[in-house]
């Protein structure tokens, strides 16, 4: 069945700058805390690093002539704080320059650029002060996002503040399977809180320097499935949908904090961290709420809760998700359901009603396991698949009545993946890298069609 989206529906791509920019040491920039990360042994695969990365930082030219050619309508990519305040210090004028000179290039190529503020690159001298734990980090925050909209803001005009909050404060400071790989408790819930706070604040510094600002935030968000009856499983999806969403959408969307986590957190905090005003201010007004998806939450109760706080945090994540036998899975480990991505954009809209702004979808995609032929072509049929499966399901999220305007494939190509490192492949272009040379694979010609027909097959 064939599906079309409007004419003023957005098809874009997106990354992140540690993920793709390499040049961690060029024109002024310092460590975030994901080079240290990369560079303590046993943190990511193989030893990978972001030293390298895909070399954007000195192929961006023809970076944007393959979006072109791709016919992109946006881009969503994101700053490097170290680069534009390396160590949080002064502005650093050549990281800005970088900036500069990409969203000029995209500007020309006639692609919207769409600027996300913190993809989880967190200047190391911050860290090294107590990071997201700390308040002053979403003041210090604040000060880099009105430097970075001060001087793009005259042509960039669509901006995000914080991508996947969850990932930098539960997988950062409880799970410790992201940077900084800390495993707390109260540290990981403070994170979480003063990233809200954060996002607040450095929204109205948008707001206050861009003219006709369009803001909004990206929250990956948990489509729990129950497992089973037991009340042990359906606590867990209790908790998972706490942890994974509401202590995030609360706040932005409702300006509260949802009563479960008070009960659940009492034993470990006293949240005396939170203060006056603060939901007030993480509860801006908003242009657009963006959501990442990949895969079903199935949460499965898990150990009984440690008496250790640290890994209290991250067994009140409560829940493993449940793979079924046989069941087809990414090269994440990831199980595949595009329904679960229309039950996840109707429950916000359920759950959020008119306080729910406009939806963009900032990322969706899978890492396949991708083969080069021997004349070089990439044939990723098992992507193109993923992709029209998960964007017949935003179509059916909007036939349901969900208002969601465009959608951000990740990613434009392969690149650093976290503690995965290099080896997941999510592009629609592939990097070797050894020669960094870009190769589109056939999933970038099917993407080029659903873009030129707003038709997907
Ligand atoms: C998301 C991240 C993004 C990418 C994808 C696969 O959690 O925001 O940077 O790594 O997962």
């Amino acid at each position: 069945m064939t599906v079309q989206f409007p004419a003023d529906f957005i098809f874009g791509a997106a990354t992140a700058s540690y993920q793709i920019e390499g040049a961690v040491a060029e024109d002024g920039r310092t460590a975030s805390i994901w080079d240290t990360y990369s560079h303590t042994p046993g943190m990511v695969e193989r030893g990978d690093t972001g030293d390298v990365a895909c070399d954007h930082y000195h192929r961006f030219g023809e970076d944007v002539a393959l979006m072109k050619q791709l016919g992109l309508d946006s881009y969503r990519f994101s700053l490097a704080w170290p680069r534009i305040k390396p160590d949080d210090g002064p502005v650093n004028a050549a990281g800005l320059a970088f900036y500069d000179k990409l969203v000029d290039e995209l500007l020309a190529a006639g692609i919207e650029p769409a600027v996300t503020l913190y993809h989880w690159d967190l200047p190391q001298t911050v860290e090294d002060q107590g990071g997201w734990r700390e308040r002053a980090t979403a003041e210090r925050f604040t000060e880099y996002a009105a430097v970075a909209a001060g001087h793009l803001g005259d042509r960039v005009k669509r901006w995000i503040t914080l991508n996947e909050p969850f990932c930098s404060s539960i997988l950062g400071y409880a799970d410790g399977v992201h940077a900084p790989g800390a495993h707390e408790g109260e540290g990981a819930l403070k994170a979480a809180h003063h990233l809200m706070l954060g996002h607040g604040l450095a929204a109205q510094a948008v707001r206050a320097a861009v003219a006709a600002a369009q803001v909004g935030i990206t929250l990956n968000l948990a489509s729990v499935q129950q497992v089973s009856d037991s009340p042990e499983d359906i606590e867990a999806a209790r908790r998972n949908l706490l942890i994974g969403n509401l202590i995030f959408t609360d706040p932005v969307l409702a300006g509260t904090y949802p009563e479960h986590g008070k009960e659940v957190w009492a034993p470990i905090t006293d949240f005396s961290w939170i203060q006056d005003g603060d939901l007030a201010t993480a509860h801006q007004p908003l242009d657009f709420l963006g959501v990442n998806y990949y895969f079903p939450s199935r949460p499965k109760a898990s150990a009984p809760h440690e008496p250790n706080p640290a890994d209290r945090v991250a067994s009140d994540l409560g829940f493993h998700s449940e793979v079924h036998e046989g069941e087809y899975l990414t090269e994440m480990g990831w199980p595949v359901d595009a329904g679960a991505f229309t039950d996840l954009l109707t429950w916000l809209r359920d759950t959020y009603g008119d306080a729910l702004p406009p939806v963009y979808i900032t990322e969706n995609g899978i890492a396949c396991p991708d083969v080069v032929h021997a004349d070089g072509s990439i044939d990723d049929q098992d992507r193109i698949r993923y992709l029209s499966d998960h964007l017949k399901a935003v179509k059916g999220a909007m036939a349901k009545g969900v208002d969601v305007r465009g959608y951000y494939l990740w990613s434009l190509m392969d690149n650093f993946e976290w503690a995965r490192g290099y080896a997941p492949r999510f592009g629609l272009i592939r990097v070797d890298y050894d020669t960094l040379e870009r190769t589109p694979k056939a999933s970038f010609d099917w993407y080029r069609g659903v873009i030129a027909t707003h038709e997907v097959d």
